[in-house]
């Protein structure tokens, strides 16, 4: 999606295990405008509740919350369902749940990357069974051909190939999240 722009340098703590860059930071800044933009329009009479999936969806949120020109309310779930390992379990622990009610709310996960599907369908049944009055999908990444459960995605920003990914968020034992682009990861997991 892109190669690497000129303001758009690979940190050199990161550089080994590092493979092409996927989405840069500019189309990065450029998609979650747009998906703002858009989500302002949808959500005009009834801002949403912004649903953050921690930790991998933290710079997108932190940026989209930002491109809404709406009084959004915010908040974030911690799930687990990789541990330490790259490939899914399929198995979805919650680690932190919400602190707001979504009785009647218009609700607005928004997700790192849709890989299996499985953290997603999980989220969606366990919040969905809250009442709220709808529950969309703002997912950053859409891992082509990879999903084990149908979704339906609200929003994507980018449909990338099914390699493991890192950075913008996104980690592999917890590193590489403060990376402002989303490369391959080429190291050992
Ligand atoms: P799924 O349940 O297989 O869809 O996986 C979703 C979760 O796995 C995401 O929320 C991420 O935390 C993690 N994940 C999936 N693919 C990647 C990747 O390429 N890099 C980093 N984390 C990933
Ligand atoms: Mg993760």
């Amino acid at each position: 999606m892109g190669s690497q722009s000129s303001n758009d340098f690979t940190a050199l703590w990161a550089q080994h295990d590092l493979g092409d860059v996927v989405v840069s930071a500019k189309e990065l800044h450029d998609r979650v405008l747009e998906l703002g933009r858009q989500i302002t329009t949808d959500y005009t009479d009834s801002p949403p509740l912004l649903v953050g999936v921690l930790k991998g969806a933290i710079n997108f949120m932190s940026d989209l919350m930002r491109a809404i020109e709406l009084p959004v309310e915010v908040d974030f779930m911690a799930v687990s369902s990789y541990g330490a390992a790259t490939k899914t379990s399929g198995v979805v622990r919650i680690v932190k749940d919400l602190d707001v009610d979504l009785l009647g709310r218009d609700v607005l996960i928004v997700e790192d990357v849709v890989d299996s599907g499985l953290t997603l369908n999980y989220l969606r049944q366990y919040l969905g069974a809250r009442s709220p009055k709808s529950l969309e999908v703002c997912a950053l990444l859409l891992k082509e051909g990879e999903q084990r459960v149908q979704q339906s995605l609200k929003y994507v920003g980018f449909t990338i190939p099914s390699d493991f990914v890192v950075g913008y968020g996104l980690d592999v034992n917890e590193r590489y999240r403060n990376l402002d682009a989303i490369y391959t990861f080429t190291g050992e997991a």
